[in-house]
């Protein structure tokens, strides 16, 4: 064998030599936590399809919230069931309504977390959708107006950062306006910019029962098929205010968010969406994964791939296993 002069072997000898020269580092400051919060008390109601996710009311949120600052995780991201759905989804933006409630709870007990809304109406309305409808179609400037009144107040609530993931058009700009109309000018915006119409958010639905009762959401979240489109979309939502972009969902759409990290100077989130838990969570009871390794290696990728934020429901287990 002829003489190598270069040998990368040389550069894996030992697990000491790896970490010197390891590219990606995963770490709990990386992490958003997403919760679901649900009215009631002593509530903690495990959902099937999401094994070690609960839907919790406000006293079981703080336990929960609480493990999570403890183990170092700095941003969670809050879900609501409402106590009722109406066509106007008007719990989303009732200062009373779930989300808010829970907001003022865990910015008293938890100062220092940063605490994120989701702002959209599908989990409030009836009908499932992410905005308005009238005569079977998704109205979108009408939603928008809605969308920002949600925000406001989400952010009087106590909202460090609203995060909407409608995808409806012109929604970042109305709300960015809403908000400082309102004085509140440093309340950020996380959009769920390049969110596609995927299949891996079936488990969610079943979470936040917002699954849409007729038709589907094609006419609004993205082709999967479009990737030159998703830079549209994300630039057309930094033109509008956006302070961090999302791609949504994760391991399916790497190609995605390495494309965003390497045409815009922002910082980039990825949403490792329910699907792509439940799939791990469902190979790793049959014992047909490691889940730890697995884990790891999955959320280590969509670092790689320029994510500087991941929300994922695996947040506290890898706080756990980063420490071990
Ligand atoms: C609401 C919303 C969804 C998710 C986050 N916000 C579901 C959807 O668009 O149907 C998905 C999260 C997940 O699957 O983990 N618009």
């Amino acid at each position: 064998m002829a003489e190598l002069l270069y040998r990368p072997r040389r550069l894996r000898r030992s697990e000491t030599i790896r970490r010197l020269v390891r590219e990606t580092a995963l770490t709990p400051a990386d992490l958003i936590y997403p919760i679901f919060v649900t009215h009631g008390s002593g509530v903690r109601e495990p959902i099937p399809s999401l094994p070690g996710v609960f839907h919790l009311s406000i006293d079981e949120a703080v336990q929960e919230v609480g493990e999570a600052v403890a183990l170092g995780i700095p941003a969670v991201i809050v879900f609501g069931l409402p106590a009722r759905k109406d066509e106007l989804g008007s719990e989303a933006y009732d200062d009373d309504g779930i989300v808010q409630r829970a907001l003022r709870e865990l910015k008293t007990r938890f100062p220092e977390l940063v605490l994120i809304a989701d702002t959209c109406l599908c989990q409030y309305t009836s009908h499932g959708h992410c905005g308005v409808v009238v005569s079977g179609e998704v109205q979108n400037d009408p939603s928008v107006e809605l969308l920002a009144r949600t925000a406001v107040s989400q952010a009087r609530a106590g909202a460090d950062m609203v995060a909407p993931s409608d995808m409806m058009d012109g929604r970042v700009a109305a709300i960015r306006q809403a908000l400082d109309a309102e004085g509140f000018t440093e309340t950020i915006i996380m959009s769920y910019a390049a969110k596609f119409a995927s299949a891996f958010y079936g488990p969610f639905r079943e979470a936040a029962h917002s699954a849409p009762a007729f038709g589907d959401r094609r006419s609004y979240q993205m082709d999967p098929a479009n990737g030159q489109e998703a830079l549209r979309e994300v630039e057309l939502d930094i033109e509008e205010g956006a302070d961090i972009v999302m791609v949504k969902p994760a391991l399916p759409y790497l190609d995605v968010i390495r494309a965003v990290r390497d045409n815009f100077n922002i910082p980039v989130a990825a949403y490792n969406v329910s699907g792509e838990y439940a799939m791990i969570k469902a190979a790793a009871q049959q014992g047909w994964l490691n889940e730890r390794e697995v884990v790891l290696e999955a959320l280590t990728g969509i670092k790689r791939a320029g994510a500087s934020l991941i929300l994922t429901y695996f947040a506290k287990d890898v706080c756990r296993w980063l420490a071990e």
